[in-house]
């Protein structure tokens, strides 16, 4: 393994330790990332409370400053509790890069990360812990696929679709994982440390992540439950969590080769074309508009739909909204324009030098492409 962070394989971990005045070092930090969990965060303190009697432990509430102002409910339990503490981060949306912010803030040796809604069932920490520190294992997976775990009431299309992810996710993993989408896992901070730096931190699925950005094979137990019913707030998985989820997928497969922003980017410029196709037979073959008014309307049409494709999909973490919407896609037009000039420019004088007619009109298509995704990046969804 990389930067000497290699595990040694059969030793137990070290007891925790003391400091000077005798004060125990956190063994295990708690990593719950929370959306609007107001209603749940001291429910979950107080079963935490009960359960971890006699460990060393603190928990860790990453907040994406959520509009119930989860945040300060943590803050406020903290005031009165040292082992709580709150990550909040403003302008911020995503579960696994809330996980990886919470692995960073803590100094722990063993890192568990569990949803904040009590779906999970918490109980499962102890033996977790109790594996990681006698057998020699990387990761202990809460697993609702091996024997004794369960989804729970999910309804039988959400139970396909995540048998489906599941199977999906074979393409990535380098492992035999009954549930490599749990959501629920304890990690020892060598192997988090040890993928950190490959880690793609989109989306929802931080444990397959880490299973595929690992330098070698993490050595993994799984332990059963049963996945709860939410009490209050609401599931954030939408359509959205799909998409990024498959951004994850591309990001693993072919990340190493081109960014998977432009790759996405290229896609979206495709269906592009097929926009413009349509609105100019739209306009010049059924409305009987002119030829030229045809191929104007579609280009408008086709930058519009590409920059709202982009804006939603490319760009989600990046999103505009309201008159940063308006100045964004002036900024895609003029950026998209002078592509275009570039686009031409380039094709006619490879064509004017008798490259072949398609070979000048793919390197002025590609060097048209390269220059809006690097323009737009910068300028309009600046970072
Ligand atoms: N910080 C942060 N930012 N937290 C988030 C975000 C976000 O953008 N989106 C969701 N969360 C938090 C929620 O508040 C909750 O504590 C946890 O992440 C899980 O979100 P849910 O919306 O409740 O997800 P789920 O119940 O549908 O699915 C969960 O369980 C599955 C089974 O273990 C997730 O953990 C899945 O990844 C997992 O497969
Ligand atoms: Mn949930």
């Amino acid at each position: 393994m990389a930067d000497g962070l290699a595990i040694e394989p059969t030793a137990p971990m070290e007891l925790p330790a003391h400091d000077a005045a005798g004060v125990v070092c956190t063994e295990l930090s708690v990593i719950i990332p929370t959306f609007n969990e107001v209603a749940n965060v001291g429910e979950l303190v107080r079963r935490l409370e009960t359960l971890l009697h006699g460990i060393a432990w603190e928990v860790i509430f990453v907040d994406d400053d959520s509009p119930d102002g989860t945040a300060a409910e943590v803050r406020r339990i903290g005031r009165s509790n040292p082992r709580v503490r709150c990550l909040q981060r403003i302008g911020r949306r995503g579960l696994s890069s809330a996980c990886i912010e919470g692995f960073l803030a803590s100094s722990a040796p063993c890192l568990a990360v569990m949803d904040g809604d009590l779906q999970h069932d918490e109980a499962l920490l102890v033996p977790m812990l109790e594996v990681l520190r006698h057998e020699p294992v990387d990761i202990v997976v809460g697993s609702r696929y091996v024997g004794g775990g369960g989804i729970g009431d999910w309804d039988r299309s959400r139970a396909r679709m995540s048998a489906f992810a599941t199977r999906l996710s074979r393409l990535v993993l380098h492992a035999e994982v009954g549930d490599p989408m749990s959501g629920f896992f304890m990690v020892r901070r060598e192997a988090m440390e040890g993928a950190v730096r490959n880690l793609s931190g989109i989306g929802f699925k931080i444990l397959l992540d880490l299973f595929a950005s690992a330098p070698t094979p993490l050595r993994f137990r799984e332990l059963p439950y049963e996945f709860r019913e939410r009490q209050s707030g609401e599931t954030k998985l939408d359509a959205q969590v799909m998409l990024d989820y498959l951004m994850l997928l591309a990001d693993k497969l072919i990340g190493h080769i081109i960014p998977v922003r432009f790759f996405l980017f290229t896609l979206v410029g495709s269906l592009g074309v097929a926009v413009h196709l349509l609105t100019l037979t739209l306009a010049y073959e059924l409305l009987g508009f002119t030829f030229i008014t045809g191929q104007t309307v579609a280009t408008v049409a086709a930058m519009a739909s590409n920059f709202l494709l982009n804006n939603y999909t490319t760009y989600r973490d990046r999103q505009l909204k309201g008159w940063g919407l308006l100045r964004g896609f002036v900024s895609f037009c003029l950026a998209c324009s002078v592509g275009a000039v570039a686009n031409v420019g380039i094709a006619s004088y490879l064509f004017s030098n008798s490259t072949e007619w398609l070979l000048s009109a793919l390197a002025g298509v590609i060097v048209g492409a390269v220059w809006n995704y690097a323009v737009t990046a910068v300028y309009t969804w600046k970072s």
